[in-house]
């Protein structure tokens, strides 16, 4: 769909996240759309003041932003955040608190995001909190927050014993894509990131997994127009999913947590700071998938072609040798998705399907954390 509105070109695509009077649109852009974000954020709020909060791994994009919303009319005031999952704290929370006490904000201050998931979620975690809600922009600029994190409302921060413990539903205003910034996203982020859209292909979509199994070296090359169908394609699904169920209550929401269960316990163990969370996703998936194999849920074939396409993005498909699976299970058992210690685990029944299953055996687990390769 092509939207003239805030000059954005032809092949521009708009998803709309569904939620009644919550509902927002998500503009993804092939590139260089960043000056046209001010007229987009004045066309829905009418602030006279928008509060950035920029990841400093993007400053070399944060020009374009600030003239765009100086033109639209906003008197623009910037904080920069040192990069890091370390930024997602309650101690950050309070001095972006702070500073807009000072900037004298009121209800209708606009914040914007413009960074990856650690900017978007801390952002729209002070947004959702400060004067009980302001308005919020996401710009996300890595690609694991173009599809994932920047669409469906989670907001939140760390507390030093687990990550994500504290936040709330916010829904942003809109969120603003241009592909152009990743030109600049170091490739371990970028692989990092395919693993969540590799995981969309194999929850509810099997010919979207064909097709990146079919166009791994224009993606891999960063190749715009593919970029544009791939982020597109992934937002349009989530899109749909948090459309239908918002706060994760139905169980819906549930299966985009596949290969997570397995990846927050090789996270915990392997130290956040060692594998990024889509190579913990990637051997979570690896994992389940195996798991699923076992139950004769599906076939070697798909085993392999997951684990093919995982590979060949760089990414891992097996934890390593050392760390031992009881320790693994104690910390899935206390994941904050476990109910009452019970495991539970969102497992391919299919190319392109999922389901919950919460019958699954300590033994089970265990043989899909030896099991290595495909
Ligand atoms: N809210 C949700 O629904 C949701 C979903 C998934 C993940 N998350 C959260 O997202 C976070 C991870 O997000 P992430 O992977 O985007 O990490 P991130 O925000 O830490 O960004 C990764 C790195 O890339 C750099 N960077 C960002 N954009 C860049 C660009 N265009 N060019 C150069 N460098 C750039 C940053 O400085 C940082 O060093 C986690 O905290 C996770 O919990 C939230
Ligand atoms: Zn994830």
């Amino acid at each position: 769909m092509t939207v003239s509105t805030y000059s954005m070109g032809h092949d521009d695509v708009l998803v709309e996240v569904k939620l009644g009077t919550r509902s927002y649109p998500i503009m993804i852009s092939n590139g260089g759309s960043v000056p046209s974000v001010g007229a987009f954020a004045r066309s829905r709020n009418q602030s006279r003041l928008a509060f950035v909060v920029a990841d400093g791994g993007v400053t070399a994009h944060l020009e374009p932003l600030r003239e765009s919303l100086l033109q639209a009319g906003y008197r623009v005031e910037c904080v920069i955040l040192a990069p890091g999952e370390g930024q997602k704290s309650l101690a950050q929370a309070a001095l972006l608190y702070e500073k807009l006490l000072d900037l004298k904000a009121d209800r209708k201050t606009l914040m914007v995001a413009f960074g990856g998931g650690v900017t978007g979620d801390l952002t729209g975690y002070v947004a959702a909190t400060y004067l009980r809600g302001l308005p919020f922009l996401m710009i996300p600029t890595t690609l694991l927050s173009m599809v994932d994190s920047s669409v469906g409302g989670k907001t939140g921060v760390n507390l030093s014993r687990g990550k994500n413990l504290v936040g709330c539903f916010h829904q942003p205003l809109g969120v603003w894509i241009d592909l152009k910034v990743l030109e600049t996203l170091p490739d371990r982020e970028f692989r990092s990131g395919m693993a969540e859209v590799i995981k969309y292909g194999m929850i509810m979509d099997a010919p979207f997994f064909g097709m990146l199994e079919r166009n791994l070296s224009g993606i891999l090359a960063r190749d715009h127009g593919l970029l544009r169908r791939v982020v597109a394609r992934c937002c349009e699904l989530k899109a749909n999913v948090v459309s239908q169920d918002e706060r994760e209550e139905t169980g819906l929401r549930a299966i985009l947590n596949y290969g997570h269960t397995f990846a927050h316990a090789f996270e915990a163990v392997a130290g956040y700071s060692a594998w990024f969370h889509g190579e913990a996703v990637a051997a979570g998936m690896q994992a389940a998938a195996r798991l699923a194999n076992g139950r004769g849920l599906i076939t070697n074939d798909i085993v392999e072609r997951q684990s093919r396409i995982l590979s060949a993005f760089g990414l891992p498909v097996d934890c390593d040798n050392n760390w031992p699976a009881d320790t693994l299970i104690d910390i899935m058992r206390s994941d904050k998705k476990a109910e009452a210690g019970q495991l539970r685990f969102i497992l391919p029944v299919g190319l392109g399907e999922v389901r919950l299953f919460a019958d699954v055996t300590v033994d089970e687990v265990t043989a899909a954390l030896a099991k290595r390769g495909v």
